[in-house]
């Protein structure tokens, strides 16, 4: 089986999957990543050349491809989990963790970013809260196990991400 990290910018998916790699050896594929490569351009220049749509269309193009895959940890996009089809997707052969953060420790963590479209002019502590409101019923509608992230390191949030699956019989 997969594992696939859902969750708001900044809750620590692309860190907890690398981690998750030098641990557990599992592949990563870092979405995000990915797809800008291909594009040969950032995030944010696609957004504002493609539009978010374009966007929205090369992730589930991406998870189809993941999925028959094994042994993944997939990093995923923060806007991935709010689509159905991509829910779908992941869970034919895939956990869905799902990370979260505080407003504030989010904020810390992506301030001094700038690849974050969805951010742009709107890099405060309110706008964030704002936007995850919106999203938390379908991240926690999507996620098998959540995991909360605040004042925790890499090896305590792995170690809870195992246990937790474990303990639902995911693993
Ligand atoms: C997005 C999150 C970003 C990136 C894009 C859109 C979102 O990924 O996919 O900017 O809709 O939340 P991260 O969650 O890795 O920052």
């Amino acid at each position: 089986m997969n594992v696939a990290l859902i969750g708001f910018m900044g809750t620590g998916k692309s860190t907890i999957a690398k981690y998750m790699h030098s641990e557990f050896g599992m592949e990563v594929v870092e979405m995000d990543q990915i797809i800008a490569e291909r594009e040969g351009c950032t995030i944010a220049e696609i957004f504002a050349q493609k539009g978010e749509e374009y966007f929205r269309k090369k992730e589930t193009e991406l998870l189809k491809e993941v999925q028959v895959k094994d042994h993944v940890i997939l990093s995923c996009g923060g806007g991935v989990a709010l689509r159905n089809e991509n829910i779908s997707i992941i869970k034919e052969n895939g956990n869905i963790v799902l990370l979260t953060a505080s407003p504030d420790t989010i904020y810390e963590r992506v301030k001094a970013q700038e690849d974050r479209p969805l951010l742009k002019g709107k890099m405060n502590v309110e706008a964030i809260k704002e936007l995850m409101e919106t999203r938390r019923t379908a991240y926690e509608n999507a996620a098998d196990i959540i995991v909360e992230t605040d004042g925790k390191s890499a090896a305590q949030i792995c170690e809870e991400i195992r246990e937790k699956l474990e303990k639902d019989g995911n693993v």
